[in-house]
């Protein structure tokens, strides 16, 4: 089923030259099973005709408020009534300027100003007409009255000069739109999370690591501010962008990653183990780069702290959810793993169908049972845990979180 199966879009397409990227965008909607209603405007027209959209979206497209095709003569209350969201893209400085004061003089300004759903703009314009104070003080309204900007990007433009004010890629804008409605799930709830590997240093310029690419625990992260929730993450050493709305702290080695971790605990419903943190570390870090002389080197490793394990048996501790990269007998390490840490929830995964990809297959383990996702990205992955998580959440309904 797609992503928007049983979900109508209305596409409002104002006049920039980022129009043509419209019709990918719509293109993509309607692939992920939206129903897409255009609203193109006189200027939308003189860059993408309706012919275009009509044909992308198999719809009708709307441009007139005095368009005769709908029974009422009220396409400005009809289109809106029902639909998921209002997407205006590319919004020109126009338009913005059009809804921060209320003016409706088309179709697409008034539907906007009648509308019943939320409203989403992907600006799009010349560098000095975004930085314009005019345009500046009319999203400063826009987002007070609950608009949600989407970008714009940064980068070349059609006029030659470079800088912000392009409109974002169409599929940017789709993953920006699914996201936005992805049911808040964990709306009021606060949740700490782990990701990535752990650097433990060997001398100034070496140390011990893993290939954990830190791409699950990011989703993760953006899937549990999808659903609501404001989240913390402590990273490991990765180059992955910070995920929007995320409060990131950067740490190299498990005993920083722990440090943060217990520094950030206070308050938290939720802690997620994602990260691949070294159970070993060189029981001496050298203080010079250790040299070669052709012999064999022996390296000891002390233990470190497991902490995951150390927040699960806390008596304040939040509900606690733990990873297992198993390579094989997954069902049974992962099991004892829950048990033996005493967690809510472990994720498990077999290390061939996951590490350093960009999809994943996961089987959640809590106390009734074990309940495998289909394979998918990560990102979806990640959105599969974080319903399951609020499942837990819910039947625990105030109570304090039992982990085991
Ligand atoms: N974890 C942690 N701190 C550690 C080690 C692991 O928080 N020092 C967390 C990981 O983030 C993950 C889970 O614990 O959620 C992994 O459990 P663990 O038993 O440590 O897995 P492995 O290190 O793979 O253990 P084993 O080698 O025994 O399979």
């Amino acid at each position: 089923m797609g992503a928007f199966a049983g979900k109508r879009i209305v596409l409002g397409v104002t006049g920039g030259i980022a129009a043509y990227k419209a019709a990918e965008l719509s293109r993509l909607l309607v692939k992920a099973g939206a129903t897409v209603d255009v609203v193109l405007t006189q200027a939308g027209s003189e860059f993408v005709g309706a012919m275009t959209f009509q044909s992308l979206t198999g719809r009708p497209v709307w441009q007139s408020l005095w368009d005769d095709r709908m029974s009422n003569g009220m396409a400005h209350i009809d289109l809106t009534r029902g639909a998921a969201a209002v997407l205006i893209a590319p919004a020109t400085a126009n338009v913005l300027a059009k809804l921060a004061y209320g003016v409706c003089d088309d179709l697409l300004s008034t539907l906007c100003l009648a509308r019943d759903c939320p409203l989403l703009v992907a600006p799009a314009m010349n560098r000095q007409m975004w930085e314009n104070p005019a345009t500046q003080r009319n999203m400063v309204l826009l987002r007070h009255d609950g608009v949600k900007i989407l970008g714009p990007a940064t980068g070349d433009q059609a006029c030659g000069e470079v800088g912000d004010g392009r409109m974002l890629e169409a599929e940017a804008i789709f993953d920006e739109l699914y996201a936005f409605l992805q049911p808040k799930l964990l709306a009021g709830k606060r949740v700490l999370l782990t990701a990535g590997p752990t650097f433990e240093p060997i001398d100034p310029v070496r140390g011990l690591t893993n290939s954990s690419s830190g791409k699950m625990g990011f989703a993760l992260a953006q899937a549990c501010v999808e659903a609501g929730a404001e989240v913390t993450m402590v990273a490991g050493p990765v180059m992955l962008p910070t995920p929007h709305n995320v409060m990131r702290i950067d740490v190299q080695t498990s005993a920083q990653m722990r440090e943060a971790v217990l520094k950030n605990l206070p308050g938290q419903d939720v802690f997620i183990g994602v990260a691949a943190v070294a159970d070993y570390r060189p029981k001496t870090v050298s203080a010079e780069k250790i040299k070669k002389n052709g012999k064999s080197l022996t390296l000891l490793l002390e233990a470190t702290d497991d902490i995951l394990g150390e927040v699960a048996t806390r008596l304040d501790a939040p509900l606690c959810v733990g990873f297992a990269a198993e390579s094989q007998h997954l069902e049974t390490y992962a099991e004892s793993k829950r048990k033996a840490k005493k967690l809510a929830l472990v994720v498990g995964n077999l290390v061939q169908d996951g590490l350093g990809g960009e999809t994943n297959r996961v089987t959640l383990f809590d106390a009734t049972g074990a309940y495998p996702l289909p394979p998918a990205k990560k990102i979806i992955v990640a959105r599969g845990i974080v319903a399951h998580l609020a499942s837990l959440m819910e039947k625990c309904d105030g109570k304090p979180y039992a982990n085991h």
